[in-house]
Formats: C-alpha cells, sequence, structure tokens
C-alpha cells in the first residue's frame, strides 16, 4: 500500500518534470526569437524612399544598441543611395539575392523593406523569426504595386497615407496590415514632394514598430480585396494628352504625378511639344478662343469637329470650331491658353518643341502658331497623327531642323 502510494507520488513528480521541462524548451525558443530587445534587423532598400527608414534605423543603432544591436542591408543595385549610405555609415552590405538564405534565421530577428524594388524569394521570407515588414507609401488595398505615389496623384486622390504590412510569400503588397496613417494631398503637390513627405511618415512608423516589437507584429488586419486598385510601372505614354477624353484637371494631375520624370506632352502638326509649368483656369474664367483668335469668321470657314463627349459638356457646342486642344496665344498673359474637353482651359507659360530648346508662350506664337489659320491651331492625340489605337508617335520623331 505504502509503495504503491509512494510510486504515484514519483510518477506525480515525473510527470510534472516532463512539463516543466517542455514548458522551459518552449520558452527558451521563445526567449531566442521573441523576446527582446535589443533586435537584429535586416533592411531590405534602394531609392529615396528607402533612405529615410534607413537613416531612422541607422541612428536609433548608433545611438545605443539597446534596441537594435544588428542593422544590415540588402541590396540590389550598388549604386543605389541606400547602398552608398549604408557604406558611408559602415553597415553591412549583402546583394540580393543572396547564395542561399539559410544562417540568415541564425543573424537576424526581422526583416524591412521600403521601397526595395524585387518581390521576395519564399524560402528568405521563412528565415525571419518576426517575418518582414514592408513600408508602402499608400492607403493599401489602394495602389498596390510598384508605384502608388504618381498613381495616387495622378488620379486625384485627396488622401493617401503609408501602411506597414508584413510580406506575404508569393503575393505583392497584400500582407496583413499593422499600422496605417492618413494624410491630405495638396491640390498642388507634385510627385516629389509627397514621396519625401510620405518617406518621413514611413520611417517614424518603421521606428515605431520596432520600438514595440514583438506585440506590434501580433496585431494584425487583413487588406481585403474589395477596394483594391493597382499602380503599375510608369511609362513615359502615360504623358501623351488625350484631349478628347482627359479633363483640364486630369491633364494637370499628370502633370503633378509625373513630370518629374516627363512632361506631359502631346502633337503640334508632326512635332512632340511638352508643355511646362501650366495652370488650370476654370470653365467659368475661361476667355474666349474666338475672341484671342481675332478677325476671322471661323463658323464659314471651319471644318465641323466631332466630339467625343464623356463630360457631358455645354462649354464645347458640337457646331463650334472650338474643340478639345485648340491653342491661342494671349498676349495679355504672355501664355497659351488650351482649349480642354470641359471648357476649363490650360494656361501654359512654356514648352519645347522637339528637338529645340525651351521657349517661351510668345516664342511659340510667333515660331508656330501664327503661320496656321486659327481654326487649325490645335494639339492633337499621337493617335490621331498615326491612326486611331495607336499608341506610339512614331511620325512624330522628327528632324530638328525643320523649321515650324
Ligand atoms: C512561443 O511562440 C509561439 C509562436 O509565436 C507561440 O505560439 C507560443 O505560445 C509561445 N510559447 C510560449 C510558451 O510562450
Ligand atoms: C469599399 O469602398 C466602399 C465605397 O467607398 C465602402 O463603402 C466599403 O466599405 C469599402 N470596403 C472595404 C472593405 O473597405
Ligand atoms: C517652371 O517654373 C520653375 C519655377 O518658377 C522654374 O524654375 C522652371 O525653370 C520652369 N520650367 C520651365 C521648363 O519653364
Ligand atoms: C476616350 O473616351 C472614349 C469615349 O468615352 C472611350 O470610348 C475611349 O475608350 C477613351 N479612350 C481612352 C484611351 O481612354
Amino acid at each position: 500500500m505504502i509503495l504503491s502510494l509512494n510510486r504515484l507520488f514519483v510518477l506525480k513528480i515525473l510527470l510534472w518534470l516532463i512539463c516543466l521541462l517542455v514548458f522551459a524548451a518552449s520558452q527558451s525558443i521563445n526567449a531566442t526569437t521573441m523576446e527582446g530587445p535589443p533586435w537584429r534587423i535586416l533592411f531590405f532598400g534602394s531609392d529615396d524612399f528607402s533612405l529615410k527608414a534607413l537613416i531612422a534605423l541607422t541612428d536609433e543603432f548608433k545611438r545605443s544598441e539597446k534596441l537594435i544591436s544588428k542593422l544590415d542591408l540588402m541590396f540590389i543595385d550598388d549604386e543605389s543611395v541606400a547602398w552608398k549610405y549604408a557604406n558611408e555609415h559602415r553597415l553591412n552590405r549583402i546583394a540580393y539575392p543572396p547564395e542561399s538564405s539559410t544562417g540568415l534565421r541564425d543573424n537576424y530577428d526581422i526583416g524591412v523593406v521600403a521601397s526595395f524594388g524585387a518581390m521576395l524569394r519564399n524560402d528568405l521570407i521563412k528565415e525571419f523569426p518576426l517575418g518582414i515588414l514592408n513600408a508602402h507609401p499608400s492607403l493599401l488595398p489602394r495602389w498596390r504595386g510598384a508605384s502608388p505615389i504618381p498613381h495616387a496623384i495622378m488620379h486625384g486622390d485627396t488622401e493617401t497615407g503609408v501602411t506597414i504590412m508584413k510580406i506575404k510569400p508569393d503575393e505583392f503588397d497584400t500582407g496583413d496590415i499593422l499600422m496605417q496613417t492618413r494624410t491630405k494631398i495638396g491640390p498642388h503637390e507634385h510627385t516629389p514632394e509627397l514621396l519625401s513627405r510620405l518617406a518621413d511618415e514611413s520611417a517614424n512608423l518603421v521606428l515605431d514598430v520596432i520600438k514595440d516589437l514583438p506585440k506590434s507584429v501580433q496585431n494584425l488586419t487583413p487588406q481585403g480585396n474589395e477596394n483594391a486598385t493597382y499602380a503599375p510601372l510608369l511609362k513615359q505614354e502615360m504623358t501623351w494628352i488625350l484631349w478628347k477624353n482627359w479633363t483640364a484637371e486630369q491633364i494637370y494631375n499628370r502633370h503633378r504625378g509625373l513630370s518629374h520624370l516627363w512632361p506631359v506632352s502631346t502633337i503640334w502638326k508632326s512635332f512632340v511639344v511638352k508643355l511646362h509649368n501650366f495652370t488650370v483656369i476654370p470653365a467659368t474664367k475661361a476667355v474666349s478662343l474666338e475672341t484671342l483668335a481675332g478677325t476671322i469668321k471661323p463658323s464659314i470657314t471651319a471644318p465641323k469637329v466631332e466630339l467625343n463627349r464623356p463630360h457631358n459638356l455645354q462649354a464645347l457646342p458640337p457646331e463650334t470650331w472650338l474643340r478639345p486642344g485648340l491653342v491661342m496665344f494671349d498676349k495679355s498673359v504672355k501664355a497659351l491658353r488650351v482649349m480642354c474637353v470641359d471648357g476649363a482651359q490650360l494656361l501654359v507659360p512654356s514648352v519645347t518643341v522637339s528637338g529645340r530648346k525651351t521657349m517661351d508662350a510668345c516664342g511659340f506664337h510667333n515660331g508656330f502658331l501664327s503661320r496656321t489659320k486659327p481654326y487649325d491651331r490645335v494639339f492633337n492625340e499621337y493617335s490621331q497623327i498615326k491612326g486611331e489605337g495607336s499608341t506610339k508617335p512614331s511620325r512624330a520623331k522628327v528632324s530638328p531642323k525643320r523649321r515650324g
């Protein structure tokens, strides 16, 4: 009797010890991965957007190693601003893709991506105990993809933000969200200014997330796909004005979104013309182009114009020779006035005609407009010089020697 009681007791103790061991083992696994700080971080970055987050992390790392004990850069391009900064500050730099991802697990707790420029390999994502975070300059799921900032501006969004999400294997910009902040887009804000603001914001958020690890990576909200939009790579043809389709505001939004890469452009006869620094004059304040045209009687001489009118406009009756793309020089403001499909006008102070130096509006009037009948002073679409449906301005490649 006494013996069996003792046996039971020993058994109980043994069981209890085993439980304790298992618990201790799981605790010790978590201790190396989930406790902390300090954290060991691998940063993935390349451009100006990456740089601000990299600077914020480096400053913290240099200040004290209590939060960050290791900070390395993974890079694609050794000419990038992120690489140069890491080099200057003696951060370890690893080329992407690494020869093998084994070993990463022993060296890093977490990855941080800000505008890296490549989809990360699956085997690599799995190596980070706390996962890989991505700072994306948009209000995901709106503007997933490569160039969210110009797309937000081009589409006239009035609000954007920064989203910190956890990267999912095999998918682009669909990860669960840790944090999101919002900001207004100014009506005259261009891509470089907005990018700089969002880069500051993302640097702050990344640091906040790191300070709050591991809690910050545990509270995740799925994105959903319902209102997702995609921001594909930018192409120069996105700046070719479709006069029959785009309102003055839409053209201005292209300008704000893309002019840091390419000015918006159009066709005058067979020349490519780039429009610089223009503003929008609303339909209510538009100046009559017929008046600017002067003495002719256009309703008799002008051919009838067939208009695409997606915008339901009263400003341009179908019988008129007024049409989107019509351009006159307004001496009183030393600018070109270009008619848009919504009755609003572009006020253009200067242009570049292909192969020539940038000229002011007066120069364009003297060299080009004044040699043409007023009703024929029209900017065309690329498709109109090459036939409907075409997208490339092949005939628009013109010799610079020809004079207007
Ligand atoms: C250890 O971490 C894992 C994964 O995060 C978690 O599911 C588990 O509950 C943790 N174990 C303990 C003992 O905290
Ligand atoms: C999607 O957008 C609509 C319209 O703005 C909104 O009512 C809806 O709640 C959004 N859905 C999600 C999942 O955010
Ligand atoms: C546009 O305006 C800015 C600021 O006034 C000026 O510095 C720049 O030279 C202008 N660009 C062109 C092409 O006229
Ligand atoms: C321009 O508008 C017309 C008429 O609404 C439409 O059929 C056409 O697809 C639009 N073209 C482009 C390139 O958006």
